[in-house]
């Protein structure tokens, strides 16, 4: 009895915990998907306005879900699809009689126009994409939604995407702002706060669309006060109700999204968790030792080293191509994990650090499938096969906020800003045959390149450096000596996001310097060059 009465009291805190969260406190805007490739955007945006938001896809927000998350405000996405059409995806009818403030973007506009009486157009003169200027109309004025807009004669630059444009709208709306193809540029109606705008302002060549959005987000009152510390606490209160006393396990890669989703959920649910270290042999110099001692010795976590250098590296023998490297090194690592999960025994999750953009972009509209360019390695497969729950703290963030996350957690500075490191690690930067003494030469290159980038203050300048060795060896001459060694290629890439990047411009002298330093100090390494590849045409890595 005693422990049942324990039991109920640990839920009503957990429940008067949950109340003091954004949902209940009404801090929330819903962001309904259609779909466009910018909807990320707006999400990004409005955290930057210190406002919690969440996306959800149209065909997933019902009236249970409206009650239960009970928005503040409500924005309706952009998306590739026409209104015109007879599936045209719509939103509940019913958000409109929630009386909270409605923004349609785009597609977002459209649709709110075709259901509240207002018509839709396709055709010649209808479309935009790009640059386009929005003018003021008369009607404009005292607008709370574009104050402190248009003082530059009267005029926005916005970018515009849309084949289709707003050609009627109802009785109670008015029109504010007109483009050169959309008449409906900026509509609303001031007493029930709906607005629509054709352009997209949560992207970046919008100048002032922040200045809008937050104008929308003052229409309800925001206090404009989410932080990632509230961020921190409401996601360990969510993962000890969720976790209970079940056992969950996280494989640890080292990389930060991992070590945060580690190390967030051992500050919930303590001992409870267990990581597993796969050392693969594939790692940086004095990487694997310097993790561990983050993770054992700060953090105190539940740590399993698997060390496995030998099963990978025989594995990996005689293996040229980059696509059966991968491939190895993902069976082998499912395979290393699942046998360590197993002795744990009775394990109901797996934690994952899966980001925002990886579970924004699985929302597939167009349901084509990409074409592989490589195989990633990644933990997917693995809570199918051992029917495992996931969870997933960090499917909310950003990987810059992620970082800032990590900073509440008191991770290092130096380790949250590191650049990104492949799963497969050294393996796709030795192309050709992997053996000990060609990776030996490249972790001694990698680290002298990486310590010349540091020296020289453009570690945070650059998204992403790293050697590659090179499966040839040519002929030098050092003293009077004739060398024939490998070859090592040096990366060094800026890029927002991985998707696209281009070559940092380092200075002749930086270069030769740096070239010196290898050559002087890295016994099997007579030659390096600089490789000044954009992606595309190039990958980042070289396999
Ligand atoms: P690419 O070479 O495809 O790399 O231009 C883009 C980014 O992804 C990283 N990368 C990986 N990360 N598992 C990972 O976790 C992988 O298999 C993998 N392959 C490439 C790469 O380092 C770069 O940051």
């Amino acid at each position: 009895m005693v422990f049942l009465s324990q039991c109920f009291k640990e839920k009503d805190r957990i429940i008067n915990l949950l109340k003091e969260s954004y949902f209940m406190k009404n801090e929330f805007v819903l962001i309904i998907d259609f779909g466009s490739q910018v909807t990320q955007l707006i999400a990004r945006r409005l955290r930057e306005l210190k406002v919690y938001c969440e996306i959800h896809p149209f065909n997933k927000v019902h009236d249970e879900f409206l009650k239960k998350f009970n928005p503040k405000a409500i924005i309706l996405s952009g998306g590739p699809a026409s209104v015109l059409n007879d599936r045209a995806p719509k939103p509940p009818s019913n958000i409109y009689d929630l009386e909270v403030p409605i923004l349609g973007i785009c597609y977002g506009q459209q649709i709110m126009m075709q259901m509240l009486g207002g018509s839709v157009v396709s055709g010649s003169g209808t479309s935009e994409f790009g640059k386009s200027y929005v003018k003021l109309n008369n009607k404009s004025k005292n607008i709370k939604l574009l104050e402190g807009l248009f003082l530059k004669e009267g005029k926005e630059e916005v970018w515009m995407s849309h084949g289709d444009h707003v050609a009627t709208i109802p009785k109670d709306f008015e029109v504010y702002g007109v483009s050169e193809n959309a008449p409906f540029a900026i509509i609303g109606n001031q007493k029930k706060h709906f607005y629509g705008v054709q352009f997209h302002p949560e992207v970046f060549h919008t100048l002032n669309g922040k200045v809008l959005i937050k104008n929308f987000l003052k229409l309800s009152n925001f206090s404009f006060n989410w932080s990632m510390q509230s961020y921190l606490q409401q996601s360990v209160e969510e993962i000890k109700m969720r976790v209970g006393n079940k056992k969950v396990i996280c494989a640890l890669s080292g990389g930060v999204d991992s070590s945060v989703t580690a190390i967030l959920i051992n500050k919930a649910i303590g001992n409870q968790l267990t990581c597993i270290y796969v050392n693969n042999g594939l790692m940086r110099k004095n990487e694997s030792e310097e993790v561990l001692k983050l993770y054992r010795d700060h953090y105190k976590l539940n740590l399993i080293e698997a060390n496995e250098k030998k099963l990978f590296l025989s594995n990996l023998k005689g293996i040229k191509d980059p696509e059966k490297k991968r491939k190895t090194i993902g069976k082998l690592f499912i395979q290393v994990f699942e046998k360590h999960a197993l002795e744990i025994g009775d394990v109901s999750f797996l934690a994952q650090g899966t980001l925002y953009p990886d579970v924004i972009e699985s929302v597939s509209f167009s349901g084509g499938p990409s074409v592989t360019i490589k195989s990633h390695h990644n933990v997917g497969g693995l809570p199918k096969k051992m029917n495992l729950d996931l969870i997933e703290p960090l499917r909310e963030l950003f990987k810059d906020e992620v970082r800032l996350l990590g900073k509440e957690l008191g991770i290092p500075k130096d380790f949250l800003d590191r650049h990104p490191f492949p799963g497969p690690g050294l393996a796709i930067r030795c192309p050709g045959e992997i053996t000990d003494e060609k990776l030996n030469i490249l972790r001694n290159a990698d680290t002298i390149y990486i310590q010349q980038i540091k020296k020289h203050g453009l570690y945070n300048k650059i998204w992403q450096a790293f050697a590659v060795i090179l499966p040839v060896k040519t002929v030098g001459v050092m003293g009077d000596t004739r060398t024939y060694d490998y070859v090592c290629a040096l990366r060094a890439v800026t890029s927002l996001d991985g998707m696209t990047a281009d070559y940092y411009p380092f200075t002749h002298e930086f270069l030769s310097e740096t070239a010196t330093a290898i050559i002087n100090n890295v016994k099997g390494i007579n030659r390096v060059t600089y490789d000044i590849t954009s992606k595309p045409p190039g990958t980042i890595e070289w396999e």
